[in-house]
């Protein structure tokens, strides 16, 4: 389980976060919700260890562990802009890392996942023959083969064309739970949060206005600022939005 305790973040005297507890599960998918400039990716590299926090503490299976470097957490992250290396192919991009560390590349575990993320006919091709999903699917492959407890992501879906953008959230649904991998992805589309995770944190200018299961924040919003952002940002009905749960959240 990962627990934050209290965290807050400045930049010189400018209060970014402040105040977050947050408790996550193993196995949850959740998402970090809010407009731009809230604090999504600076509470993200925060948990990474990209960031340090300025006050409170960060627990992975009750360790602190906000002082422990990047490398010793044993999480890893989806950059939205996919960040592949142009000159290899996408084979060689999802095993890079692996190379690294001398692991085994005849692991029964890369052939599932590259079967999972349904990448086999892709193998080969060079990273500009990939299309945008198929990009992104090199990459979320290239940081799950290296066996993080979490999985974070900023902004996954946000460089990629509608019709894409819903495949890859299945499959990402469809990775967290095979591996029950911990997922926590950045977004600020209300509908990729609540469509996408088990829960959602919503946050307004630094702090966390609502922690709940999408059905919760949609007929229990804690906030006029929660029930405006959801729902007028959605521009839909709320009866509308049941539909876009199907089975996974049981409306
Ligand atoms: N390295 C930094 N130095 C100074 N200010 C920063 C830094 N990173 C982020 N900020 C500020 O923190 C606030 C939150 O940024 P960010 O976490 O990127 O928001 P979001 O991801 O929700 O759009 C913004 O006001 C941003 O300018
Ligand atoms: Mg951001």
């Amino acid at each position: 389980m990962l627990e934050l305790r209290n965290v807050s973040k400045s930049f010189d005297d400018h209060k970014v976060l402040q105040g977050i507890n947050l408790a996550i599960e193993k196995g949850e998918i959740v998402s970090l919700l809010g407009p731009s400039g809230c604090g999504k990716t600076t509470l993200l590299n925060m948990i990474l260890g990209l960031t340090e926090v300025t006050q409170g503490e960060i627990l992975y299976n009750n360790v602190e562990i906000q002082d422990k470097p990047m490398q010793k957490r044993n999480f890893n992250i989806v950059f939205q802009d996919f960040c592949l290396f142009p000159h290899l192919n996408a084979y060689d991009n999802i095993v890079y890392g692996l190379k690294n560390l001398k692991r085994d590349l005849n692991d029964k575990k890369i052939t599932d996942l590259i079967e999972l993320l349904e990448l086999r006919p892709h193998l080969n091709k060079k990273i500009h023959e990939l299309s945008g999903g198929q990009k992104q699917r090199v990459s979320i492959a290239r940081t799950i083969v290296m066996e993080p407890e979490i999985l974070l992501m900023d902004e996954p879906l946000s460089a990629l064309d509608s019709v894409i953008k819903e495949s890859i959230k299945d499959m990402i649904q469809k990775v967290a739970e095979t591996l029950s991998l911990t997922t926590i992805i950045v977004t600020h589309d209300p509908e990729e949060a609540l469509t996408m995770a088990d829960k959602v944190v919503v946050i307004e200018n630094g702090s966390i206005a609502q922690f709940g299961t999408p059905s919760e924040i949609i007929n229990q919003p804690k906030s006029a600022f929660v029930e405006k952002f959801i729902l007028k940002q959605l521009k839909i009905k709320r009866d509308h939005i049941y539909n876009l749960f199907g089975d996974r959240h049981g409306a």
